[in-house]
């Protein structure tokens, strides 16, 4: 890009090809999504005016903002900010930027509670506090902890619930290799690191070198998972119910256990037709 006035359509059109060139996946995408955001427009609208001149200060920043992305700094990190179920969250590298997938068991979990759900929520690894804000936004009358070993990922949980005006939601460090849960809660969540090592050193560059390790890893990928189960087997409550995103086949080391320790155990699909969900309840 040069410092002439360009064209929305020719700004979109140079800096894919330069972020096609760095192998950003998606580049158009995100593209639009950065001059969206910088120029206060919706995606659909740039084309709509695609022939106009982009304003020179806009037009720094877009470079600005293109070029960190070539160097494979996550959009949503760049754009500091996500949009996940009802809510908007703050987002940075100190904690993992919260996925579709994970959006999804809300939604999941929001089907089976209703809105009016008045219990306890756990949710363990809560990271940026995406699952707890949205499930405590759309219950008020629930009370919500998040526990997480990460300081810094309590920290910016923290700073979303205050963005989000919320007062029901506390978040807290735990280790659940090291510490034993005291209270017992209605429900219980987590999307705890499930990927093998040899499985994270095969992931894009945006998740190796931003998402934090300790979010993504776990000793034969499903070792958090199963310190998870065996907290909820302790710590639910009488028809309680805990809520698991899993890794992809996971399922098969998964399920007896639950089986031994839950009597109602649903498997769900996500997008892609993986099974990915697990939702078990207590008698
Ligand atoms: C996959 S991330 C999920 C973050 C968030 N819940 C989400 O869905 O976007 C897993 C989280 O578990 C936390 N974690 C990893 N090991 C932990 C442990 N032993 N005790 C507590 N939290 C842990 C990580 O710091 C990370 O925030």
């Amino acid at each position: 890009m040069n410092n002439s006035p360009l064209s929305f359509l020719e700004i979109i059109n140079l800096s894919t090809e330069f972020l096609q060139k760095k192998g950003v996946p998606n580049p158009k995408c995100d593209v639009e999504w950065i001059v969206s955001f910088i120029t206060n427009k919706k995606r659909v609208e740039l084309y709509l005016e695609f022939e106009n001149p982009v304003e020179l200060q806009y037009q720094n920043k877009i470079r600005e903002f293109v070029i960190e992305r070539g160097k494979r700094v996550p959009l949503q990190h760049i754009l500091g900010k996500i949009s996940f179920g009802s809510v908007e969250l703050s987002c940075d590298k100190r904690a993992l930027i919260p996925r579709p997938e994970t959006e999804y068991l809300t939604e999941l979990i929001n089907e089976r509670i209703g809105s009016k759900f008045s219990g306890k929520i756990l949710d363990l690894g809560t990271g940026s506090g995406a699952i707890l804000i949205t499930l405590c936004k759309n219950n008020k009358l629930a009370t919500g902890i998040g526990l997480d070993k990460s300081s810094d990922a309590i920290e910016l949980a923290r700073e979303n619930a205050s963005l989000n005006k919320l007062e029901n939601v506390r978040f807290e460090n735990f280790d659940w290799t090291q510490q034993k849960l005291e209270n017992q809660y209605d429900l219980i969540v987590s999307n705890p690191p499930y990927l093998t090592i040899e499985e994270w050193k095969n992931a894009e560059d945006e998740v190796k070198f931003f998402d934090p390790k300790i979010a993504l890893v776990s000793t034969d990928g499903t070792s958090d998972l199963c310190k998870i189960i065996a907290l909820a087997e302790s710590n639910l409550s009488k028809g309680g119910m805990l809520a698991l995103e899993t890794g992809l086949g996971q399922k098969t080391v998964l399920l007896p256990i639950l089986e031994s320790k839950f009597p109602k155990i649903e498997v769900i699909k996500d997008f892609t037709n993986r099974e990915r969900f697990i939702i078990a309840r207590k008698d």
